[in-house]
């Protein structure tokens, strides 16, 4: 299977991550062998939101793969202030570049983005819904450590809601054989309806506790995730869940000896400082690794034939209600539905269509 975009981690094969992290674990090995490997190739990096891991590793990949890079990490520096559309600002950097990078904080920003390019649109992070690059980075670390991502309990905590790299992350596992999901989180804070569905329908073994500390004995992968500010809607939700959990080093004396502490970074007040320390913590490695697969990735997609977009089935009446979908600020953008099992969702940001 050729995977030309990169939007969600719904459709990809094992037989892709295979490849894909080979290609990562040579790179890793014999990095003089891949320094002209995109020679000639330019990356466009669109960054409609912060970032300093995901931008400065997908830069830095490409540099080491030989290629350019153009784009802005704020958008008040794009002509988006002057009221560009999204589409427009895809389809001129489709024709200077041979990939594009986007991030952006509406959900269904990256799909709508690959309606209007001739190259592969790799998703930085759209809002709340999905982070793909993110996954491979933390399957790759997985993967080098444990030398499998099945065959596992995980426990995901924090902001199970906003955190987009837990839904792409949780996407890509099931995947795997026996993997088992400690959802640890307040009720409020709970995965999305979307991703609940997925979990059921695929019949996949989760439990759903509060606890971080009761929890931790059991699990042989521990990943946090900061409270996302940004995206709650009202600032006191936000205050009555801000420090909800904090890994110490004493909470760690419950835990396998083998654990690894994954985060995808910033951390903000959930992991204690001196928690980095442990060999068990495995933060800082990660984010390294990031680069090493985001550089296996680019090799992949940049050298793709530039094509144009496939056309759509534009399904007329059922919009989208979720305010933060792409299709609330970018009205052109056709009204595209799917069946995420017997349930109608909008095809951008997977929320159910009522
Ligand atoms: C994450 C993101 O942007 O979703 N960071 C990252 O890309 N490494 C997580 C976060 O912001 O908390």
């Amino acid at each position: 299977m050729e995977v030309r975009n990169l939007i969600t981690t719904n459709s990809l094969s094992l037989e892709w991550w295979n490849e894909l992290y080979s290609s990562f674990e040579d790179i890793i090995a014999h990095p003089n062998d891949y320094v002209s490997a995109c020679r000639g190739k330019i990356m466009s990096s669109l960054f409609y939101e912060p970032s300093t891991r995901t931008a400065f590793s997908f830069q830095t990949a490409m540099m080491k793969l030989g290629g350019n890079v153009f784009g802005f990490s704020d958008p008040n520096a794009s002509s988006h202030s002057k009221g560009e559309t999204l589409k427009d600002t895809i389809k001129m950097c489709s024709a200077y570049a041979d990939t594009i990078v986007i991030r952006h904080p509406r959900e269904g920003a990256a799909m709508a983005a690959s309606l209007y390019s001739e190259v592969p649109i790799i998703n930085a992070g759209d809002g709340a819904h999905m982070h793909p690059t993110q996954t491979l980075t933390d399957l790759s670390t997985i993967r080098r450590k444990r030398g499998d991502c099945g065959n596992m309990n995980i426990g995901l905590c924090g902001d199970l809601k906003y955190s987009r790299t837990v839904h792409s992350l949780i996407i890509a596992l099931s995947n795997f054989p026996k993997v088992n999901f400690y959802l640890i989180s307040p009720r409020e804070l709970a995965l999305p309806q979307y991703i609940m569905d997925f979990l059921r329908e695929k019949g996949q073994w989760y439990i759903e506790v509060t606890g971080l500390e009761s929890t931790m004995p059991q699990l042989d992968v521990l990943y946090m995730t900061r409270i996302q500010r940004e995206r709650f809607t009202s600032p006191r939700a936000y205050a009555r869940n801000r420090g909800i959990y904090l890994l110490t080093k004493s909470k760690l004396s419950r835990a396998q000896k083998d654990l690894i502490i994954l985060h995808p970074l910033p951390r903000v007040d959930e992991i204690a400082h001196d928690v980095d320390d442990d060999p068990r913590a495995m933060y800082f490695e990660q984010a390294r690794y990031g680069m090493y697969i985001r550089m296996a990735l680019l090799l992949k997609l940049c050298h793709l034939p530039h094509k144009l977009p496939d056309s759509v089935d534009v399904a007329k009446e059922q919009r989208c209600s979720n305010p933060a979908c792409i299709t609330q600020v970018e009205k052109y953008v056709p009204v595209i539905t799917k069946k995420n099992g017997e349930t109608l969702c909008c095809a951008y940001c997977d929320s159910t269509i009522r």
